[in-house]
């Protein structure tokens, strides 16, 4: 067998170095003895964005993005999106198994009573302006959980952070929840602990004078959209989840760094993007035109291409199925219409063929959030809810790990070298 070893030489010095390769990666800190004279520091790696570096060991998510796989906890996102609910992927994620009924039901009825929120975090929610963005508001009212439960900095003990797990799981949904109210201006509708998961926040947001009609089918839709964006492994959001826990701040706190990064429209907005271009193309007739003016350059086909699935995304495939189920009891909406055509004509277009473009994530997803009654502003408060579950089990596994510090990346210099302090009336 080939050695797994990389031999560099320094042509600067002429000396060479071996350096072992585990898992098809190469230690950075093995180069630090890459060194020029002693007083060099070593030899760095420059990566912005990650673009090449692993920042940890995962047995979470599995992407292969150039096959369009995605799996749980080796399961298969279209069997888990099938066959599961929300909370079984939650458990899944979290405790790396399936959980069986007992397991299940214990977990469930834990989540179900943890619901309310201290009455002082309705206060401080009334605080925000009648306008908020929803997204403000739930990284807010996250993060300012944590005074609530100061026990929660405990994070040495397993016992107590399963316990901020489940008042994770239970608080997220009422307060965002809360922030859907606040931007229709209605009273806040308290959760039901008797209800399940979705079925509750659902009513938490539609119920009007305490009555709601649940509509099972949207509400299995609404299930499945967030088993597909449950975990992502280490995007921009975990990522920031992980960062800012490895300072060893409560979960809170680290989820509303998550929920932050979400916020941003490049991570958690694009599904907002989509609709707007569909109201921009207007109607089928205009695609083609809207198609060329992509491949001069003049503006991007959203909810096409990816970073990491150079392939359909799989989670895109299954979203278009309950897209389809979705407009059968709301009715068909023209801007569906328009997106099918949009990319049955990119799917067999040169440009889009030849970068490997195809419809992501949010691609269908705005439209069904659109379709079930929850406003533009809303949609990435929906992505939070689905990747709560994933963010935790990344701050679990990364407190969990041995290997793991502080977050601290490494700089290039390249400011001004070292100069004396000039007084304020020497200065021109
Ligand atoms: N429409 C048209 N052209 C595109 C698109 C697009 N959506 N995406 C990429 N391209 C083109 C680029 O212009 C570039 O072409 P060139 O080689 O001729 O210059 C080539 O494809 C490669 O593009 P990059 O920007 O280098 O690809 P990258 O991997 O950095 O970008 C991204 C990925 C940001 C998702 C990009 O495809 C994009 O902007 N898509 C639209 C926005 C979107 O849908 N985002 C959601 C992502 S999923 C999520 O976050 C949950």
């Amino acid at each position: 067998m080939a050695q797994q070893t990389l031999t560099i030489t320094d042509n600067r010095t002429g000396k060479t170095y071996e350096l072992p390769i585990a898992d098809g990666t190469i230690k950075a800190m093995d180069l630090r003895q890459i060194r020029t004279s002693a007083e060099d520091f070593g030899l760095m790696t420059y990566d912005p964005a990650f673009m090449n570096t692993a920042a940890c060991r995962s047995a979470i998510t599995f992407i292969d993005g150039d096959k369009g796989i995605l799996e749980y906890r080796g399961y298969p996102i279209e069997e888990i999106a099938e066959h599961a609910s929300f909370l079984e992927v939650a458990y899944l994620l979290n405790e790396g198994e399936l959980p069986n009924a007992a397991q299940l039901k214990k977990w469930s009825d834990e989540v179900r009573y943890h619901t309310y929120v201290h009455t002082n975090i309705i206060k401080f929610l009334e605080g925000f302006r009648y306008d908020a963005h929803p997204m403000g508001m739930l990284l807010g009212g996250v993060g300012a959980l944590s005074t609530f439960y100061p026990d929660a900095k405990n994070i040495e003990d397993p016992r107590c952070r399963y316990a901020q797990r489940v008042r994770l799981m239970s608080k997220v949904p009422t307060i965002a929840a809360f922030c859907f109210r606040n931007l229709h201006g209605l009273p806040y509708e308290f959760p039901r602990n008797d209800l399940d998961y979705i079925g509750n926040f659902v009513n938490m947001t539609f119920s009007i004078g305490g009555k709601h009609e649940p509509n099972l089918v949207l509400q299995r839709a609404l299930e499945i959209l967030l088993i597909l964006h449950a975990d992502h492994e280490q995007n921009c959001s975990t990522s920031a989840v992980r960062a800012v826990g490895s300072s060893g701040v409560d979960p809170f706190s680290a989820i509303s760094a998550g929920i932050a990064a979400l916020y941003g429209p490049l991570h958690g907005g694009a599904n907002e993007a989509v609709l707007r271009m569909l109201d921009e193309i207007g109607s089928k007739d205009r695609i083609p035109a809207f198609i060329e003016k992509v491949k001069k350059g003049e503006g991007r086909l959203m909810g096409f291409g990816h970073r990491v699935y150079k392939s359909y995304d799989p989670r895109a495939r299954l979203i278009k199925k309950v897209a389809y189920d979705v407009f059968a009891q709301t009715g068909m909406n023209p801007k569906l219409e328009i997106a099918i055509e949009l990319e049955q004509i990119a799917l067999k277009d040169e440009y889009f063929i030849s970068r490997k473009l195809y419809p992501n994530v949010d691609f269908y997803s705005g439209l069904i959030y659109q379709a079930m009654g929850y406003p533009t502003d809303y949609f990435t408060v929906l992505f939070a809810l689905g990747r709560l579950p994933g963010w935790l089990a990344q701050w679990e596994e990364m407190i969990g790990d041995k290997e793991q510090k502080i977050a601290r990346p490494r700089q290039i210099f390249t400011g001004p070298a070292r100069r004396p302090y000039v007084p304020l009336a020497k200065r021109g």
